[in-house]
């Protein structure tokens, strides 16, 4: 089988099942108890929030372990909410954010904030200008926009965001959980006042996150109790599931300084190269210059990608349509709406989506898949435009 959806998920690293494994049945005790055995777990918790602070260039008492992505982005934007108050501000955001950001900010506008969305060009970035205007309008309280888009990999002008936001007092989230350990980020660069991570997009397991926090912002818990995490994120820590994401952090940030994911973007390439020269009417969507080294989204003319994934599959070759949380579904994402990209287009097409795992020989392999599936697919929905898909197998 061949893994082509990285975006949707990766492997865990066997260095971070190695490190994770003591800390089910030999180190289990609780962090907060006060026998020597809970000391060596706090360190080994320590070391963890160190090694992921050190991926984005914070500080470890910046970092807070959360259970995924999801709850990082709703604990940020739900304490700004109650900072903020719905009467005195409004909330921008995006048009391509992820649902764990655009569901949150529906919640708000259910319950009468003001949400501004702002829009993106056709290589899927945003739009800076609408996005100053937005800033400069009325009054704002905070801000939210992605690093990366899930689908895309299409990589956002956070900087310059960021800088317009700060101008304006706009207090500022990034969802970067398709950009950490990806691509280099350095919150020192970068004044973002809070961002989003999470462990599975990067070789890490499923259910564990963590938020940055930079220092002195205000924060409202989502969850109290106990005091965990410095009283931000109450509950027993995850403690195997914290030493994974800080083993994978340390993975992913010698390789970021070794240039290794290099090798990731060259499999793309070769991927996009090899389609584009083999296969009549494919279109490579989003912005070549700015996007994170793992994914590509592909479109192939007269052919649905709902067809396409399921021949792929049977033929051994995992990929997504849009993104993972949208397949099954037969709409066309909002993300290539938002870029302006037809609907027949939109349902045309695939991300596929690699990572330091897959090698030249699978890209290959599964160029050679992707040509027959599409040549058995348009001689299945024949004529023009994207038919109804009768025959799969
Ligand atoms: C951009 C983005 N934000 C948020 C999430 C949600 O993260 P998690 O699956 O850890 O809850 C995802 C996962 O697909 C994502 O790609």
């Amino acid at each position: 089988m061949i893994y082509l959806d990285n975006h949707a998920t990766t492997a865990v690293h066997p260095e971070v099942v190695e490190a994770m494994l003591p800390f089910f049945a030999e180190y289990y005790h609780n962090p907060s108890s006060g026998y020597r055995a809970g000391k060596t777990v706090q360190k080994a918790i320590a070391e963890a929030r160190g090694e992921v602070a050190q991926l984005i260039g914070a500080k470890e008492e910046e970092v807070v372990f959360t259970g995924c992505g999801t709850e990082s982005n709703n604990m940020v934007l739900k304490s700004l909410a109650r900072i903020y108050g719905r009467k005195t501000s409004r909330v921008i955001t995006g048009e391509i954010e992820h649902s764990a950001v655009l569901r949150p900010c529906q919640a708000m506008e259910d319950v009468g904030f003001e949400v501004h969305r702002c829009g993106v060009d056709a290589e899927g970035r945003l739009d800076l200008g609408q996005f100053k205007e937005a800033c400069a309008g009325a009054e704002t309280g905070f801000a939210s926009l992605m690093w990366a888009n899930n689908e895309t990999g299409v990589i956002q002008p956070i900087t310059e965001a960021c800088e317009i936001a700060r101008e304006h007092e706009i207090a500022f989230h990034t969802d970067a959980i398709q950009a950490v350990g990806k691509i280099p980020i350095d919150v020192k660069e970068v004044p973002v006042d809070f961002l989003s991570i999470s462990g599975h997009k990067f070789h890490a397991p499923k259910g564990i996150g963590a938020i940055y926090l930079r220092e002195g912002v205000r924060f409202e818990p989502l969850i109290r109790g106990g005091g965990q995490e410095d009283g931000r994120r109450s509950g027993t820590e995850n403690v195997a599931y914290i030493v994974g994401l800080g083993r994978a952090a340390k993975i992913m940030r010698v390789a970021i300084e070794k240039d290794r994911h290099a090798g990731i973007a060259a499999n793309r390439d070769h991927l996009e190269k090899r389609l584009s020269e083999e296969i009549e009417g494919v279109t490579l969507n989003g912005s070549r210059e700015h996007r994170v080294p793992t994914c590509a989204h592909v479109s192939f003319e007269r052919c649905e990608g709902a067809g396409l994934l399921i021949l792929l599959d049977e033929s051994g070759v995992m990929v997504s349509t849009g993104s993972a949380c949208m397949t099954g579904k037969q709409q066309p994402s909002h993300v290539q709406m938002a870029m302006g990209i037809s609907t027949e287009q939109a349902k045309s097409s695939l991300r596929i989506s690699f990572s330091s795992f897959t090698t030249r020989e699978e890209t290959d392999e599964a160029v050679e898949k992707i040509k027959k599936a599409v040549k058995k697919l348009r001689q299945v929905q024949g004529g023009d435009g994207v038919g109804p898909v009768m025959v799969y197998s």
